[in-house]
């Protein structure tokens, strides 16, 4: 029989990409998601079941019906601003909902978990790149959410039995590069895609939340890992369980960290089109600066990201927003 995964959150820009790579690994995808925030366009790789994470009973079935040999779970609320005004739905979606997800495997005796956690746990490092040993200490709702589920997952792994990984993504960017699927949020709140509306005329300019930070150019240094790349760390943190290997919690970016002016010169060069901007104040909440020391990840899970390279990023997600990468 073909392995299979439950992928909660599969209709989600970086779930739906992952579900096409997993398909191509010959790994079935099984869909939950209750569309929210997901399209069900973007679900095309295995079966699709419309459902709720906090809905336990509904799982349960689900997990009985196709017997997954591991769950990743990506469903979640994941706008940090929002987070802070109206936290309750991120304690209800991400920890509850997550909580539903973890009983079910226990009741069911699925034991296999693939998290999707953020740099968001780290809040403002002290010291950078970032490494799993720093302190978790989140400066909003969403991150602390992220921590807390990590938290239960050490603490069902010690009582229970249960395995997992929980990998912590820096700033998921990009998009398929057969350009079949692409990033897709309503409202879009990121970096890369609204920079390519503005570099298509579909918005006026880009917002630049704040060119005073102690940065080289004064904007917000971030580590753009591609969607492709996160797809594939999925992959292997599924090989990793499936062999029997340790429970984990790891940093998935690059390494190495770029300014918003520095994101923005690689669309001018690699599009043609100049992104027009206004410098906005600070956005409440944003550190300065964020990179991760990546090199956890690529010793257990063999990560190695072949797509990360801010031109490749801008090449394959440019598509989307009615722009052409120059040859
Ligand atoms: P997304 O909004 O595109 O995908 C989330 C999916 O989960 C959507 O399809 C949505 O419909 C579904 N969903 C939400 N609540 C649900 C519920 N209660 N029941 C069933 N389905 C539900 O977001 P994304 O950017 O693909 O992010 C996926 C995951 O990665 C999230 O957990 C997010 O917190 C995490 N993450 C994202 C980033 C990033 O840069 N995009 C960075 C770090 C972590
Ligand atoms: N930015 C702008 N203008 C915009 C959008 C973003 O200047 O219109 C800036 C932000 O202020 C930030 C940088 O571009 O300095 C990147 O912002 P994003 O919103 O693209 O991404 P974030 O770094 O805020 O968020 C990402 C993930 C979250 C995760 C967070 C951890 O999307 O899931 O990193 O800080 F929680």
């Amino acid at each position: 029989d073909a392995p299979r995964v439950l992928v909660t959150g599969g209709a989600g820009y970086i779930g739906s990409h992952t579900a096409k790579l997993l398909r191509s690994e010959g790994i079935e995808p099984v869909v939950y998601d209750n569309l929210t925030t997901g399209n069900r366009s973007s679900v095309r790789w295995g079966p699709f079941v419309e459902g709720d994470v906090l809905d336990t009973s509904c799982l349960i079935e689900v997990i009985e019906k196709y017997a997954p040999d591991a769950v990743i779970h990506f469903a979640a609320s994941a706008y940090v601003g929002e987070s802070v005004e109206n936290p309750a739905k991120y304690y209800n979606n991400n920890v509850c909902g997550a909580l539903s997800l973890i009983d079910a495997c226990r009741q069911t005796g699925l034991q296999n978990v693939i998290f999707s956690s953020s740099c968001a746990v780290y809040g403002v490092p002290s010291v950078l790149p970032i490494d799993e040993t720093l302190p978790k200490a989140p400066i909003n709702p969403y991150g602390k959410t992220k921590l807390i589920f990590e938290h239960m997952l050490a603490d069902y792994a010690a009582a229970y039995g249960l395995r997992y990984v929980a990998l912590r993504y820096f700033n998921a960017c990009g998009a398929d590069p057969d350009g079949e699927l692409g990033e897709w949020h309503v409202p879009e709140t990121h970096l890369i895609p609204r920079a390519l509306l503005a570099a298509a005329g579909r918005i006026p300019h880009l917002e630049i939340f704040g060119d005073d930070y102690d940065t080289p150019d004064g904007t917000c240094i971030r580590d753009y890992i591609h969607v492709a790349d996160l797809a594939r760390a999925h992959v292997q943190a599924f090989t990793h369980l499936a062999k029997g290997g340790a429970n984990l919690a790891v940093n998935l970016g690059t390494g190495r960290g770029f300014s918003i002016r520095d994101v923005l010169r690689v669309i001018q060069e690699t599009t043609g089109r100049e992104v027009p901007v206004v410098i906005h104040p600070r956005r409440p909440g944003d550190p300065p600066s964020l990179y991760a020391d990546a090199s956890l990840a690529r010793e257990t899970l063999c990560f190695q990201p072949r797509y990360s390279d801010l031109e490749t990023i801008v090449r394959t997600a440019a598509p989307f927003f009615g722009l052409e990468a120059r040859a």
